[in-house]
């Protein structure tokens, strides 16, 4: 009876590292870029066997890029080793709808034949690059992925971090993994034929990271926000690249890039936002939603003495200027005589892990959490956004 076992200790660690490239048109015959980058990650196995995929949003918008993406690899036939022609699948949230889009991409990958040494090409937006980068981290346990994003929020935001996920039963991201992409290529380009309403709404995560990260890019967006619905190229190449970089950061220097704690300190405003999203059905875009939650937590900010009130509504007036909303409807639906947002505060806690961490400005430029925010609370703001949103006489 006096057994005694030993104690294993499996203790290993993974370096990671991945370049961001920031450039434009990355499949035009004469650009290095892509190949030149591939090639340094791919050295081991050259030329790589590739399958691209491509996001049908984008496909319909770019009808030629198809083919470039083709003649690019047979152009520089020593680096990629293309199977096919790009897989177009569906992009936007209807992707990410359950399993369906995603395993379409896994049986690609399968009649392309790849295995763990191969490389998958993601062409698309955000929703697009976590359907497909879901798919590579499942296939063979695993293939790399490089990520060429085309949308302003997946060139800022998503497409240089560390996460993929689909949606199922209307909760967001309920499956997925972390899995680091093996190289991201932001083709500047790309945005061209990003609809008006995304190449807005993906700049909420530049508000949002600006916010609570860097005060001087913070003034910088409220001084450039006109320029935004405007589509100035300039602005938002800088737009892009500092929020992209503000990302990076964060995930290489925050200590924690797979979440194992339960703070989520880039997710100001999300707490909201992810509610917001669901309750509309998802006919508010991530970004869109976001941006409404920035705005309700300004208010929280400014009545929690994190900055002053001032701020919050120089803040949410240039939110407005930039075309982002500042309000939904949603904000007011009730059921039982309850906000039906309040709810996303649980469900922000149960996706936390138990302990609620809420980020907030304090001040603009650096954050500060809280572990809670009641009812009242979340009346209040709401109360004093209305009064903000009318005071930019969104109201009719
Ligand atoms: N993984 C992460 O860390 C992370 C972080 C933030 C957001 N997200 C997710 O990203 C998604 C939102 O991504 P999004 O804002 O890029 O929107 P999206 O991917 O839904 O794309 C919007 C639309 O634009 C189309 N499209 C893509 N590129 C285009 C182009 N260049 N020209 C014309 N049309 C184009 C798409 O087909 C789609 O119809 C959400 O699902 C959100 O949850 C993920
Ligand atoms: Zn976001």
């Amino acid at each position: 009876m006096n057994e005694s076992f030993p104690r294993l200790t499996n203790r290993f660690r993974i370096p990671y590292a991945y370049e961001v490239c920031f450039g434009r048109d990355a499949f035009a015959t004469g650009n290095p870029l892509l190949a030149d980058e591939v090639a340094q990650v791919f050295a081991n196995n050259l030329p790589v066997p590739t399958v691209a995929f491509l996001d049908d949003g984008l496909a319909v918008a770019q009808p030629g890029l198809a083919a470039r993406i083709s003649a690019y690899a047979a152009a520089r036939a020593g680096v990629f080793a293309l199977r096919g022609a790009p897989v177009v699948l569906p992009g936007g949230e209807a992707a990410k709808d359950g399993m369906g889009v995603c395993l379409h991409a896994v049986e690609a990958m399968r009649q392309a034949g790849i295995c763990r040494q191969s490389c998958v090409l993601a062409i698309g937006g955000g929703a697009f690059q976590d359907t497909v980068g879901l798919a590579a981290a499942l296939f063979h346990r695993g293939v790399r992925v490089v990520r060429l994003p085309s949308t302003v929020l997946s060139q800022n935001d998503s497409g240089v971090g560390v996460k993929n996920g689909v949606n199922l039963d209307g909760v967001k991201n309920l499956l997925g993994t972390f899995a680091p992409p093996a190289l991201v290529v932001n083709d500047l380009g790309l945005l061209a034929t990003v609809s008006d309403r995304d190449w807005v709404a993906g700049t909420a995560e530049a508000f949002k990271v600006a916010l609570i990260r860097d005060a001087d890019f913070a003034a910088w967006l409220a001084a450039h926000a006109a320029a935004i619905p405007r589509r100035e190229d300039a602005t938002m190449a800088e737009l892009v690249v500092r929020c992209a970089a503000l990302h990076v950061q964060h995930i290489a220097g925050g200590n924690d890039p797979f979440e194992h704690g339960s703070a989520r300190p880039l997710d100001f405003g999300h707490w909201a936002a992810h509610k917001l999203e669901s309750l509309s059905g998802f006919a508010l875009r991530h970004g869109e939603a976001v941006a409404v939650g920035i705005a309700l937590d300004l208010c929280h900010a400014a009545r929690l003495g994190f900055i002053e009130p001032a701020e919050a509504a120089r803040f949410i007036a240039a939110l407005h200027r930039a075309g982002l909303p500042v309000w939904s409807d949603w904000l007011l639906a009730e059921t039982n005589g309850k906000r039906v947002v309040l709810a996303g505060i649980e469900e922000f806690r149960e996706h936390l892990g138990g302990t609620l961490h809420i980020t907030f400005p304090c001040p603009v430029g650096s954050k500060r959490e809280i572990e809670e925010l009641t009812d009242e609370d979340v009346q209040t703001a709401i109360g004093d956004l209305d009064r903000h949103r009318r005071n930019l006489e969104i109201v009719p």
